[in-house]
């Protein structure tokens, strides 16, 4: 079975973390996301993983030169332009010469939702496309979908208002897909699946979808990031080759490959990519530290922060919620 992993998206919401590479080349815990997620579907069956490249997909060809990731046999599709998320799965279907019902899932998700349930349903039902669903408690910032007992799904409304969502249960970027869907995707034009194709496949009554409720994780926004780097260490890891001074006081954190933290520092619910310096007593928290980025002494970072790579934050700084650089 092939599956279309889509990894082409620019990944603003995680800059500047995603100027110098894309998100699903960013570590969580001890390797790139990308090896995560295709381990996962190789795990569940995934002969290959043909990946949807279109910003810098010169990084995961660095990363992966003989073509194979987590076990996985890779097919790299580079689109010529953005294609937004149909066109992009139509185009890397069709130049990776795909011809059986495939799997395509949005390549910054983490979840153990059972692929087998999704493609049983989608034998069963017959349906055109069967996608899978999550529960969340804020659905806005998903697409959101309403179902028939049958599973058939009556509405898919990508990103609603705050307070209008028709159900808590969303899209969760994993779709089994007949190849008739796509014959509904314009060929060299941006289409996007859940503005577009799957509105269209509702109209039809020929999109199903089949709901769980288990580990779940889309890791594109700051927060979201570290929830996953938090879930799949298990709570925090610290490298190896990380330097801890005993003086400083390491909590619930992801500290990687060669990153320090010096004396009378603090670091909680954060991660530190490879490394990142944390200056003595200076004090990170629910923030984020990118490759070689330094933290001076005594400053103070929290509420999601963002440092990109290289960048130095001076002794006794203090950011909430800042990105350094900014936008
Ligand atoms: N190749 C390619 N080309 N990939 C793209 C493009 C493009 O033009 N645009 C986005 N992508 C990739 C991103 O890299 C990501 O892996 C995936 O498509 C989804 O894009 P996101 O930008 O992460 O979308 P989202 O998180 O706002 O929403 C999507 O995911 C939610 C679940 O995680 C939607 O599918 C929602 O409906 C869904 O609920
Ligand atoms: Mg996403």
């Amino acid at each position: 079975m092939d599956a279309v992993v889509l990894v082409g998206g620019f990944g603003t919401r995680l800059r500047p973390l995603t100027l110098t590479r894309p998100k699903q080349m960013l570590p969580l815990v001890d390797r790139p996301m990308i090896e995560h997620v295709v381990g996962r579907l190789g795990a569940q069956g995934v002969a290959r993983a043909v990946l949807s490249l279109g910003y810098r997909p010169d990084a995961f060809e660095a990363a992966y030169p003989r073509g194979r990731c987590a076990g996985v046999e890779l097919f790299y599709a580079v689109e010529p332009e953005p294609l937004d998320t149909a066109g992009a799965i139509a185009f890397a279907a069709r130049t990776a010469g795909v011809r059986d019902a495939f799997v395509a899932v949005n390549g910054d998700v983490i979840s153990d939702f059972p692929l087998a349930d999704l493609l049983g349903a989608h034998r069963s039902q017959g349906a055109a496309a069967t996608i899978a669903l999550t529960p969340v408690d804020d659905p806005s910032r998903y697409g959101v979908v309403r179902c028939g007992p049958d599973g058939r799904v009556q509405a898919f409304v990508e990103k609603p208002p705050a307070g209008r969502s028709p159900s808590k249960w969303i899209n969760a970027g994993m779709y089994v897909l007949d190849p008739s869907v796509l014959d509904l995707v314009p060929e060299h034009r941006p289409s996007s699946i859940e503005r577009e194709t799957f509105p269209a496949l509702v109209q039809r009554g020929v999109l199903h979808a089949v709901a769980r409720d288990g580990f779940w994780i889309d890791a594109g926004t700051p927060a979201a990031y570290l929830e996953a780097q938090l879930a799949l260490s298990g709570g925090g890891w610290i490298h190896p080759q990380a330097q801890i001074d005993r003086r400083a006081e390491v909590r619930g954190s992801v500290v990687m490959q060669g990153a320090v933290v010096g004396p009378g520092a603090s670091v909680v619910g954060s991660a530190l990519l490879p490394g990142a310096r944390v200056g003595a007593g200076a004090a990170v928290e629910r923030s984020m530290v990118g490759f070689r980025a330094e933290v001076g002494a005594d400053a103070r970072l929290c509420d999601f922060s963002v440092v990109g790579d290289d960048s130095k934050i001076p002794a006794a700084a203090a950011l909430s919620n800042e990105r350094v650089p900014g936008a």
